[in-house]
């Protein structure tokens, strides 16, 4: 089968109109809100992130993409694992507490001053989430801008979750990112 290659640019549009309504269709996708945790050779991180999503049923995978250039980005990579901490609607300024590197003073139970705790592959967990899971990296695809790091669920909590839970999603603030 002959495949033509199209793109990036659609023909006849006008580049700078298209990069606008490009990004606007893009900033349109629905997404949740989640904070991602990481660590390798002692030292963790908390980071806030968006492109999240369960990839496969059969594993469990869920895929997070992350900036090349972010601390998160080597520790998931050297660490082989990830967390991704759901939050709840009411913390939706908690987000923006982890959009650099937290300093980590290796304390057991405390990243950057919020209360934490180790799943099974050595991520961190916020202890203030609403549910989280602890992946087993399984892929990493390096991109120009981002890592797709693919990982196994290997562990959730909490066991006991309520029927009607409020998470934070993207709509709920006025951020955006990407596009
Ligand atoms: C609302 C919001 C969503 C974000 N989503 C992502 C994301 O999906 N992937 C990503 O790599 N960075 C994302 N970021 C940026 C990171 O949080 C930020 O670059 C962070 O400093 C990088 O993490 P580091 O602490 O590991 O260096 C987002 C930031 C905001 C404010």
């Amino acid at each position: 089968m002959k495949v033509t290659s199209v793109g990036p640019y659609p023909p006849g549009r006008d580049p700078d109109a298209y990069e606008r309504t490009r990004r606007r269709v893009l900033w349109s996708m629905p997404s949740g809100l989640y904070v991602l945790g990481s660590s390798f050779a002692g030292r963790r991180n908390l980071m806030t992130l968006n492109w999240a999503t369960q990839v496969s049923s059969e594993p469990k995978l869920v895929a997070v993409s992350v900036e090349r250039e972010a601390l998160s980005n080597g520790l998931v990579r050297e660490g082989h694992a990830f967390s991704l901490n759901i939050i709840a609607r009411s913390d939706r300024t908690l987000v923006r507490k982890f959009v650099k590197p937290l300093d980590d003073d290796g304390a057991p139970g405390e990243l950057g001053g919020f209360a934490v705790s180790t799943a099974a592959t050595g991520a961190p967990l916020l202890e203030c989430s609403l549910a989280w899971l602890d992946c087993q990296l399984r892929e990493a695809t390096d991109f120009v801008s981002h890592t797709l790091f693919v990982g196994e669920v290997v562990d959730c909590g909490p066991s006991e979750l309520p029927e009607e839970v409020e998470v934070l999603r993207m709509e709920d603030t006025r951020m955006s990112y990407g596009g």
